[in-house]
């Protein structure tokens, strides 16, 4: 059987022995320096001033949602696009948080929307912000999706929970607007069990993510912006630990979660490059079936965490599908196909646009596993079942 996730960690048992080893020779289990050391060695291999560590990459998503709000830079009733392929806690936050999703339709040979759904799109609606996901690993033109929005003042924020490492013009996706939100749990590139990341360059929206993350407080800001709050918010000494400033949550991860983030990292390069090589060949050989494939001519780096095969018809994809389950391949829909067909968002009363691409990918689609761990006798069996196709 060739899983969708085999094993909870890169050098699984090594990592555990590591963790045993922790948990033995500390007492310490909330949030602290194992956190604190992961979010400075995240943001540094992302290439970002700030990281910030929470519990799930669903909560990443809530917490930079609420933050914009809470900083002004959105406002209740803005209108944001988001990818129509997607998973679901990408646009639930948008719900949630009284915000208009509008949905953005994919190319077939990227799975990731483009810069001429956007300029079609704008033509007849405006945008305050753009929630793009980067779907398995992949991007289109997202540099021009920057330039567009940053020229129409658009918002971008990048949801990177499936691409942590992809580059395209050697820049990592995740780079490309104000934030973006990462997973670190256990079927997605670096491992922490559950976990998630949210990164920025934004002084501001990086003091707004911390306050959101834990309670509303102010208790992890740094010393300067913390003392002004309090002066502004004329605080006494009493109340400053128990003064809460904005609305927010409990997003905090465990010392666990931090210390496999810091564990795990070290590997982090090594995977997403094996990755990239499984790719390429399977993605070749998924080619070579009849199926769309993927172009990725643009992307420099491709790290990429389980294939997609997509048909144009569905009985070819019927077929091929079956040939999949019936040689023990572990296979599931793509995300959560069209988000717009989840009964969710059926029940939202918002128009439900045509989304043709997303449409073939939700009906005539589906993934295999590529794991860093996968062995050239999987590869050949992928292969093999792909020529049989
Ligand atoms: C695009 C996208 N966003 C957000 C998430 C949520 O991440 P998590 O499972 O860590 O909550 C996922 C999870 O698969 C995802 O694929």
């Amino acid at each position: 059987m060739i899983r969708l996730m085999e094993k909870s960690f890169f050098k699984n048992e090594e990592t555990k022995e590591a963790l045993i080893e922790f948990i033995r020779n500390t007492d310490r289990f909330s949030m602290g320096q194992q956190c604190a050391e992961f979010e400075t060695a995240f943001a540094k291999w992302q290439g970002r001033k700030y990281a910030v560590f929470v519990s799930s990459g669903s909560m990443a998503n809530l917490v930079l949602i609420q933050s914009l709000l809470n900083s002004g830079k959105l406002q209740k009733g803005d209108k944001v696009g988001f990818s129509a392929v997607t998973w679901p806690t990408n646009v639930m936050p948008l719900l949630q948080l009284g915000l208009e999703p509008v949905p953005l339709d994919c190319e077939l040979d990227t799975l990731n929307t483009s810069s001429a759904q956007l300029v079609e799109l704008l033509s007849h609606t405006d945008l305050k912000a753009f929630f793009i996901t980067n779907v398995l690993g992949f991007a289109d033109d997202i540099d021009t999706i920057a330039n567009i929005c940053r020229e129409r003042g658009i918002l971008l924020i990048e949801d990177n929970c499936e691409s942590i490492g992809t580059k395209l013009n050697d820049t990592k996706l995740g780079n490309f607007g104000l934030a973006s939100t990462f997973s670190t749990f256990i079927g997605h590139h670096l491992s922490t069990i559950e976990g998630g990341v949210v990164c920025t360059d934004d002084e501001d929206l990086y003091h707004h993510l911390l306050m959101c993350r834990a309670h509303g407080w102010d208790r992890n800001l740094p010393e300067q912006y913390k003392n002004d709050l309090r002066s502004k918010n004329d605080v006494d000494d009493f109340y400053s630990l128990y003064t809460f400033y904005e609305l927010a949550y409990n997003a905090r991860p465990t010392e666990i979660q931090g210390f496999l983030g810091n564990h795990q990292i070290q590997y982090l390069d090594q995977m997403i490059g094996q990755r990239h090589l499984n790719f390429e060949e399977l993605n070749a050989a998924v080619i070579n079936a009849g199926a769309i494939g993927i172009n990725s001519s643009h992307l420099s780096l491709v790290s990429n965490f389980s294939i997609p095969v997509v048909f144009k018809e569905s009985d070819r994809f019927e077929t091929v599908r079956d040939l999949f389950v019936k040689n023990g391949v572990e296979i599931r829909p793509i995300i959560a196909g069209n988000i717009l067909n989840q009964p969710f968002y059926k029940k939202q009363d918002l128009p439900l646009s045509r989304l043709p691409n997303a449409e073939i990918i939700h009906g005539n689609g589906f993934y295999f596993a590529n794991r860093p761990d996968l062995t050239n006798q999987d590869k050949d069996l992928l292969i093999k079942i792909l020529s049989q196709a």
